[in-house]
């Protein structure tokens, strides 16, 4: 993605020269690579490495929207098209623009938000970052069994603190 766009890998550069200078980067400087981030969830929204998520309804209880779910029912989520919704990512949601995801920005994601939801949003682990709001970025699941590499804080964390 950086190749077919040098704009953004000059930004990239930017900031790396900016944040390290010369020297290498070290855990310590995760934080303050913000649009290193952005850029990796950039790639990540477009072309996600888990295309689909399945699951099974273990309860008779699920409902999708006003849909009752029957228990035993296999269920995909489409992480592909949530991720190039027009209605939540904008009208440009097919585009690669890696400052969609930098909140320093504040600039409207998703074409029906005049702004970003900060009580929905998250940020991965990195205040500078946001997306428009919960389940609009998917990369890793959600919910109690999504990915444990996810950025802190992890599900893992989230377990141990509750
Ligand atoms: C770009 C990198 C990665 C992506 C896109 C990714 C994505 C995912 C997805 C979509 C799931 C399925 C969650 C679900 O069923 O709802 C998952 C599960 C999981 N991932 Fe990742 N993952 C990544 C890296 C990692 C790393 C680095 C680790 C470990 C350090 C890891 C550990 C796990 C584990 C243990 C699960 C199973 C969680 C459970 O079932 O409770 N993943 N991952």
């Amino acid at each position: 993605m950086l190749a077919l766009h040098p704009a953004v890998q000059d930004t990239l550069y930017s900031e790396i020269t900016q944040v390290l200078g010369t020297r290498q980067p070290s855990y310590e400087d995760f934080p303050s690579l913000t649009y290193a981030l952005c850029i990796m969830f950039e790639t990540l929204r477009l072309f996600p490495s888990v295309v689909g998520v399945p699951k099974v309804a273990a309860e008779d209880t699920l409902l999708l929207g006003k849909y009752p779910i029957p228990r035993g029912t296999a269920v995909i989520f489409d992480i592909v098209h949530v991720h190039r919704d027009p209605e939540i990512w904008g009208p440009d949601s097919n585009e690669f623009n890696p400052s969609r995801f930098d909140a320093r920005h504040r600039h409207p994601a998703g074409a029906n938000k005049s702004e970003i939801d900060d009580d929905t949003s998250v940020s991965f682990g990195n205040e500078k970052i946001r997306v428009p709001c919960k389940g609009a970025f998917l990369p890793f699941s959600d919910g109690q069994r999504s990915c444990l590499g996810i950025p802190p804080p992890s599900p893992l964390a989230r377990g141990m603190q509750g």
